[in-house]
């Protein structure tokens, strides 16, 4: 009895959910980077799309110009997705417009670099919020409906960093390692419902996103291939639609997932810590701070090493 009058309400709550509103592509993030660039693979294939970021001129600029080079429809709608209230305003703005998401790419994340002990917390907080939780948060909230209407999918852009612990940019890692365990999770729920779950991952991507979390001087970026974000985008994109689970972007990416699956961590972790530690212009390591410099008047750490966001009180 009890199972029937859930799977009642469970229907009423579907049938309300699916309306004949028009589908869309849902790109969190989209104004640079990675997530501009795969609102142009969209917008160049037709896609309607809503974008959602926090910087409302970036979003009118780029809405413009995708609606100029394609002749889409493009709307977007400013959010701070690292919060609740940012998350439900994606599913408003959505109502507002007509639309529905029948593609949801969860591309929007930020990134600190630097000893974890003097990261500020609410940066810390906001990168698990932003790159985890919302990805959670997005997801349950249209995947139902996909499902409801056997077809759509969810893109979510994760990082070979997930494949691996990452000193001095450990949360971040460990956000992606959600992001990526998520998803094949949910690409095996999904199964045979005509829903697409997806992860693309890539390496270094040339973005703003090392220098705004303090990372630009670190060994990886100089070492490693560093792929531009057209041609990530190009990549995900394409495999996505193809309905590759796990978005790998070049051979040396593929050849480090492989290879990580054969190296003991006491190996891999000493050699990511090298690789990852923050440095200035000149090569010189970022030092941890001393206990005193550390603390502020309650207690709490303060900003120690720069953020995408920049540093804010702790809460
Ligand atoms: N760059 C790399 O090397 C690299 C490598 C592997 C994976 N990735 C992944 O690729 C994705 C895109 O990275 P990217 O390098 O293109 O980043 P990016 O250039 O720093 O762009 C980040 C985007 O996210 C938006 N954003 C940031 N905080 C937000 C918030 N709180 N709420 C809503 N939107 C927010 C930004 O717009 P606003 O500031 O206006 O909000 C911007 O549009 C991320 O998931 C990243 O983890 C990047």
């Amino acid at each position: 009895m009890i199972a029937v009058q859930q799977s009642g309400s469970a229907m009423n709550e579907t049938n309300k959910r699916v309306d004949p509103a028009a589908p869309a592509v849902v790109i969190t993030g989209a104004t640079q980077g990675v997530g501009k660039a795969l609102a142009h693979e969209f917008a160049r294939d037709g896609y309607t799309l809503l974008l959602v970021a926090r910087d409302e001129a970036a979003l009118a600029a780029t809405a413009s110009a995708l609606t100029k080079a394609y002749n889409v429809e493009v709307k977007f709608a400013t959010a701070d997705l690292s919060t609740l209230e940012g998350c439900a305003k994606v599913e408003e703005a959505l109502r507002r417009h007509g639309l529905y998401a029948d593609i949801l790419v969860n591309n929007a994340a930020s990134m600190t670099a630097g000893f974890f002990q003097d990261a500020d917390p609410a940066t810390l907080r906001k990168i698990v919020d932003l790159n985890a939780r919302a990805v959670v948060d997005l997801t349950r909230r249209f995947l139902p409906d996909m499902i409801a209407r056997r077809r759509g999918g969810i893109l979510n852009v994760a990082s070979v960093e997930g494949f691996m612990p990452v000193p001095y940019q450990a949360t971040y890692a460990a956000a992606k390692a959600l992001v990526l365990s998520l998803t094949r999770a949910l690409a095996y729920e999904t199964m045979g419902t005509g829903v697409r779950v997806s992860a693309l991952a890539p390496g270094a991507v040339l973005t703003d996103m090392h220098a705004k979390a303090g990372a630009e001087y670190s060994r990886y970026v100089q070492l490693f291939p560093v792929m531009n974000a057209e041609d990530v985008a190009r990549i995900g994109y394409r495999k996505f639609m193809r309905g590759r689970k796990i978005i790998l972007t070049s051979w040396f990416n593929r050849l480090s997932v492989f290879a990580r699956r054969f190296t003991p961590d006491l190996l891999l972790v000493p050699a990511m810590g090298w690789l990852f530690r923050v440095r200035d212009a000149e090569g010189n390591l970022q030092l941890p701070r001393a206990p005193a410099e550390r603390k502020d008047g309650s207690g709490h750490a303060r900003a120690g090493t720069s953020s995408g966001d920049g540093p804010s009180p702790p809460a």
